[in-house]
């Protein structure tokens, strides 16, 4: 690995939750592995007053809490924070950006990082125009040869909607070029993630494969075991199709779908994941009635505890229509999926936090062997498990020991933890890593943000504007409504619940 260019990172949002949780401990971790370069420093930046000191003694708290290398780092701490500085600002406040050029000047000058910033917004999305357009100001967002790069990282929502979608793009191009501009996409920084393209590419067994010929469907599920947790007024103004479906779950999709690459640079993967998302076919009222469910939770006892529905909690509307819950089959109109459906499902309060991907193959022409207890002809499975015990599993039939031919599935499994002697990078560690070296391959460009709302939008209009769209409660703790089974509408089969074979998938689930 090349080491980046010297840098200062600049976190607006620095008071703030992610800056703590996720952001200065996974720098930490990249500082503990010697990847930052020989000069970087990183400035918190946000309204709340603080001195240097008060900052980094919080950031050490997140460390030693969050970061993975922490604890057996502690030691390292202290060598750390001496690169961490903080600068009150508020956002509306042209001269505090006066203040910020000074301070940035000063940091250059003490710690040689040559006037190369990175820029991370980890503020309310409202800020996203006001701050690039204040950076532009004060020609912050310039970059030359003798003045240094200038990159800035946004995180998610891009937007609400088609509208604010293509609005923000608008705003953002006006002050930077779509090459500095890296639109942060966490569950793309997974390792299993990336590794869909190493299994695909790398693999003459699969590839081959990977196609309507020998697919019968594929399934993505993304379940959190947790309700809104005391976040029900942010999570109003969103719910589960704007805060997973439109991006992680789209962009998974187009992993799991996109065309060989003609590089493994940024441009071709980008390229060819935006094809996918052009290829979705456009959902009509039939499939927004029928192939678009939406849940919400309500209360119910999970793990022994009562817990209580989406509508109860604090800040949610008591009549809230808000969705918990997306379940939807949809296809891509291309050659190599004409008729393979895809299922996706996200929602909150399920039994147990976990990101899959489910390829289901075809089964033999012709059934020779008795399906039974442990055996059916379509078992042949190939879970790619983003998260937790992030690995894979392949699913196929062997005959049992003995007289006669009794079949039975077995699991060939990797995890990525059996990999001892490999660090398994945190996605917030990968992904600012790449962005300092400027390799934006795993975040999602313009284009491809606004053609997933495109796709996501006629859903969005149905919901709010058709008394007759449904929203179905489904008690905390359940796998959803039950009329998402009738999705996947074959009898013999239905989702993959992880957790029910627990034992003879050997894949942790939590409990
Ligand atoms: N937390 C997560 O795990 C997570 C995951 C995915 C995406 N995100 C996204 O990441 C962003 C940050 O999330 P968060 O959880 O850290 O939010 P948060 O805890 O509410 O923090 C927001 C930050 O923005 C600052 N801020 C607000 N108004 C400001 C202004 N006018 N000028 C300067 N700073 C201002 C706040 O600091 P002051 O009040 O001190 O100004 C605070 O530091 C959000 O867009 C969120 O959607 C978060």
């Amino acid at each position: 690995m090349t080491k980046p260019d010297n840098h200062i990172l600049v976190i607006f949002g620095a008071s703030g939750d992610l800056t703590y949780r996720k952001l200065v401990p996974a720098l930490f971790d990249l500082f503990v592995q010697k990847s930052l370069p020989e000069n970087s420093a990183i400035l918190g930046v946000s309204r709340t007053k603080l001195s240097d000191a008060a900052f980094r003694e919080k950031m050490k708290m997140g460390i030693l809490k969050f970061s993975n290398l922490g604890k057996d780092h502690e030691d390292k701490i202290d060598a750390f924070l001496p690169q961490v500085f903080y600068q009150p600002l508020n956002t509306f406040e042209a001269d505090d950006y006066i203040h910020l050029k000074e301070r940035l000047g000063k940091i250059d000058a003490e710690c040689g990082t040559e006037g190369n910033y990175l820029y991370y917004l980890s503020t309310p999305p409202s800020l996203y125009k006001i701050i690039p357009e204040n950076l532009a100001q004060h020609k912050l967002n310039r970059q030359a040869s003798n003045t240094g790069w200038k990159r800035i990282i946004i995180e998610k929502p891009f937007g609400y909607d088609l509208k604010t979608g293509k609005a923000l793009n608008k705003d953002l191009l006006k002050f930077f070029k779509e090459d500095q501009l890296y639109r942060i996409d966490h569950y793309l920084g997974k390792e299993t993630v990336q590794n869909l393209l190493v299994t695909r590419f790398a693999n003459g067994i699969f590839e081959p494969l990977w196609n309507r010929n020998y697919i019968h469907h594929v399934e993505i599920t993304t379940s959190e075991s947790i309700g809104v947790e005391g976040r029900g007024g942010y999570y109003e103004g969103s719910g589960a199709l704007r805060d997973m479906v439109q991006n992680h779950l789209l962009q998974v999709t187009a992993l799991v779908a996109m065309e060989p690459p003609t590089t493994i640079e940024a441009a071709s993967i980008r390229n060819e994941r935006i094809k996918v998302l052009q290829s979705l076919r456009p959902l009509t009222k039939h499939d927004l009635e029928h192939n678009v469910i939406r849940g919400q939770y309500t209360a119910a006892k999970v793990r022994g505890k009562q817990v209580i529905g989406y509508r109860e909690e604090e800040g949610v509307d008591p009549d809230s229509r808000t969705e918990t819950y997306v379940a939807m089959k949809f296809h891509i109109d291309n050659w190599r999926w004409g008729g393979v459906p895809f299922y996706i499902r996200t929602g909150k309060f399920l039994p147990t936090r976990v990101s899959e991907v489910v390829i289901h193959f075809k089964p033999t022409p012709q059934s020779l062997f008795v399906d039974n207890k442990d055996f059916c002809n379509d078992g042949n499975i190939l879970v790619i498990r983003i998260q937790p015990d992030e690995g894979m599993l392949l699913k196929f039939g062997v005959k049992i020991p003995g007289a006669g031919f009794q079949v039975k599935n077995v699991n060939m499994n990797f995890h990525y933890s059996d990999l001892q002697e490999t660090y398994v990078p945190s996605a917030y560690e990968r992904l600012l890593l790449d962005a300092m070296n400027g390799d934006a391959t795993l975040y999602a460009r313009g284009d491809a943000v606004e053609t997933a709302w495109n796709f996501v939008q006629p859903i969005i209009d149905y919901w709010e504007n058709d008394p007759e769209a449904k929203l179905h409660g489904y008690p905390a703790g359940s796998w959803g409504p039950d009329v998402a089974d009738q999705l996947i509408e074959q009898k013999e089969i239905t989702w993959r619940y992880p957790c029910k074979n627990l034992a003879e998938d050997g894949i942790y689930c939590e409990l």
